[in-house]
C-alpha cells in the first residue's frame, strides 16, 4: 500500500482564532523541514468573522496564508451559526478526508467543527483546552465543555486546565500541558508591532511639552531590548492612555450592565483618555440603547494629534474607532498605561506584557492571570473600576510574573506530539506499520 501525506485541517473562524492558528501553520512547516516530514496543512476559514478589520487584516499581520477553503458562514443566532458551520464543514471533511482536525479556542465554529469531525470518526485536537469560567451563561463556556468532551488531544495552556479536565473525567493520556499559543504569536510579532505608526496616528507620540506627562501621570515604559544587540532601547515618549475592549453579550446586550460600565468609564475618562477600537456588536448596542453621548466616534484612526488632556469636552468621552489589526492593537497594548477589557486573550497578553489589566467580568476562565499575572476582576461595578484605575495611576499597580511555560514554543510542542501519534495512527490504519 502506498503511503500518502498526512493531511491536517486547521480551523480558523473568528478574530481571537487567527493568532492561535498562525503559529501552528508555521510549526507544521518547520517540523516538515527539520524531520523531512510531509504533513499537509489545510487551512479552513469558516467565515464567522468576515469584516476586513475583523478577519483579513489579521491574515496579513500574522503572515497567514490564504485559507485553502472558505465556508463564508457569517453571522446569525447561535443555532444558525453553529448549524451552518456544521453542515458546510462536514462537506469539507468528506471531500478532504483529513487525518486530523485541529480546532482552537471557544467560538461557535470550534464546537461545530469538532462535532462534524467526531461524527465522521476523525480525530480532533483542541488547542486551549480545559479553560473554565464555570459560568454556563457564557456561550463560550458551553463551546469549551462540549469541545473538550469530544476531543482526542487536549492541549492546555496552564495547569488549572489539566485539573478541570481531570475533574470532568477526561483520561490523563489525552491531556497535554503545552503553554499558551497566543504567546507564540505575541512574542513572534512584538518587535514588528512596535514599528507600526498607530501611536502617531492616534496623536499619542506628542512632541508637545505637557506638564501632565511628567507630573500627574508619570509614564512608565515597557522595557525594550533590541533583539539583535541585546541593548536597552530608549523609551518611546507616549502620552498615557487606557485601552478598552468590550464586546461580551453579558456586558453589552444588557442595558443596565452597559450603563454601569459606561458610568465607571466616564469617570476614568476624566483622569486618563480611553481609546476604544469598538467591536461591531458593541457599536450596535450603544446605538440601540441611545448611549452615543458617552462615546466620540472617530471616523478613522487617523486622528489629527489631539491634546486629550487639555480639551474639556474630550475628557467627557470614550474615544472610539474601527477595530484594529493585530499589529496595531499589540503596539497600542504594549504602550498602554492600563488595559480595560472583557476579552479572554487580552487578560493573558497583558500578563505577558506586564501591563495592568482591569477585567470587566465577574469570572475568568484564565485564573492564572489573577494569581500570577497583572489581572484583576471588577465586573460592571463603576466604583471598583474607578478604584482600580486610581491605584494604577498612583503607581500602586499589582506586579505580575509571566507563567514559565508561556515561552513562545507552544505550537512546536503541539506539532511534535501530534506528529508522533497521528502519523503512527495513520500508518497503522493504512497498513504501513509492520
Ligand atoms: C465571537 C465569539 C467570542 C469572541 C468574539 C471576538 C462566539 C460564541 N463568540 O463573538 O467568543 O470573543 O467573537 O470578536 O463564537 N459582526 C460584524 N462583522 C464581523 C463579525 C461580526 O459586523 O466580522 C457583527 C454581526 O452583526 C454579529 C455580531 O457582530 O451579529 C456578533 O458577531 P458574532 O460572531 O456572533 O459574535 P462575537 O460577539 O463577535
Amino acid at each position: 500500500m502506498t503511503k500518502t501525506s498526512p493531511k491536517w485541517i486547521v480551523v480558523a473562524a473568528a478574530r481571537p482564532n487567527f493568532m492561535k492558528v498562525a503559529p501552528l501553520i508555521r510549526a507544521i512547516h518547520v517540523h516538515n523541514a527539520l524531520n523531512k516530514g510531509d504533513i499537509h496543512p489545510v487551512l479552513v476559514h469558516t467565515g464567522q468573522h468576515y469584516d476586513v478589520n475583523m478577519s483579513d487584516a489579521f491574515f496579513s499581520d500574522l503572515r497567514l496564508p490564504e485559507p485553502d477553503v472558505h465556508l463564508g458562514v457569517g453571522s446569525g443566532t447561535h443555532g444558525e451559526q453553529t448549524g451552518k458551520v456544521l453542515i458546510e464543514f462536514e462537506k469539507v471533511l468528506s471531500r478532504e478526508q483529513p487525518d486530523l482536525v485541529i480546532v482552537v479556542g471557544d467560538v461557535n465554529s470550534t464546537l461545530a467543527c469538532t462535532l462534524a469531525a467526531v461524527k465522521l470518526h476523525i480525530p480532533v485536537a483542541h488547542v486551549e483546552a480545559g479553560l473554565r469560567s464555570f459560568d454556563r451563561d457564557m456561550p463560550e463556556e458551553i463551546n469549551r465543555l462540549v469541545t473538550d468532551a469530544l476531543s482526542d488531544y487536549l492541549f492546555t495552556p496552564s495547569p488549572d486546565g489539566d485539573e478541570n479536565l481531570l475533574k470532568e473525567g477526561i483520561p490523563k493520556e489525552k491531556i497535554f500541558l503545552v503553554g499558551d499559543i497566543m504567546v507564540d504569536s505575541l512574542l513572534f510579532s512584538l518587535e514588528h508591532a512596535k514599528k507600526t505608526d498607530i501611536l502617531e496616528r492616534l496623536g499619542l507620540k506628542s512632541n508637545k511639552e505637557s506638564p501632565l506627562l511628567t507630573s500627574a501621570f508619570p509614564v512608565e515604559f515597557p522595557t525594550n531590548r533590541d533583539h539583535s544587540t541585546g541593548d536597552l532601547r530608549p523609551p518611546t515618549p507616549v502620552m498615557p492612555y487606557a485601552l478598552l475592549t468590550l464586546h461580551r453579550p453579558s456586558n453589552v446586550d444588557n442595558k443596565t450592565s452597559l450603563g454601569r460600565i459606561t458610568q465607571g468609564l466616564l469617570e476614568v475618562a476624566s483622569k486618563i483618555p480611553i481609546l476604544f477600537p469598538i467591536h461591531p456588536r458593541t457599536k450596535k448596542q450603544v446605538e440601540l440603547f441611545g448611549m452615543e453621548n458617552a462615546f466620540e466616534f472617530h471616523p478613522s484612526v487617523d486622528l489629527s494629534p489631539v491634546d486629550y488632556y487639555e480639551d474639556m469636552t474630550l475628557k467627557k468621552k470614550i474615544h472610539c474607532f474601527e477595530p484594529l489589526g493585530y499589529l496595531d492593537f499589540l503596539n497600542l497594548m504594549a504602550h498602554a498605561k492600563i488595559v480595560l477589557t472583557d476579552s479572554g486573550g487580552i487578560q493573558e497578553e497583558t500578563t505577558v506584557l506586564n501591563i495592568p489589566c482591569i477585567t470587566l467580568r465577574d469570572t475568568t476562565e484564565r485564573p492564572i492571570t489573577l494569581t500570577q499575572g497583572t489581572n484583576v476582576l471588577v465586573h460592571d461595578d463603576p466604583e471598583k473600576i474607578v478604584a482600580e484605575v486610581t491605584k494604577i495611576l498612583e503607581g500602586k499597580a499589582r506586579q505580575g510574573i509571566c507563567p514559565s511555560i508561556w515561552d513562545g514554543h507552544t505550537a512546536e510542542r503541539i506539532v511534535n506530539i501530534l506528529a508522533k501519534s497521528v502519523i503512527l495512527r495513520t500508518e497503522w490504519n493504512s497498513g504501513n506499520v509492520p
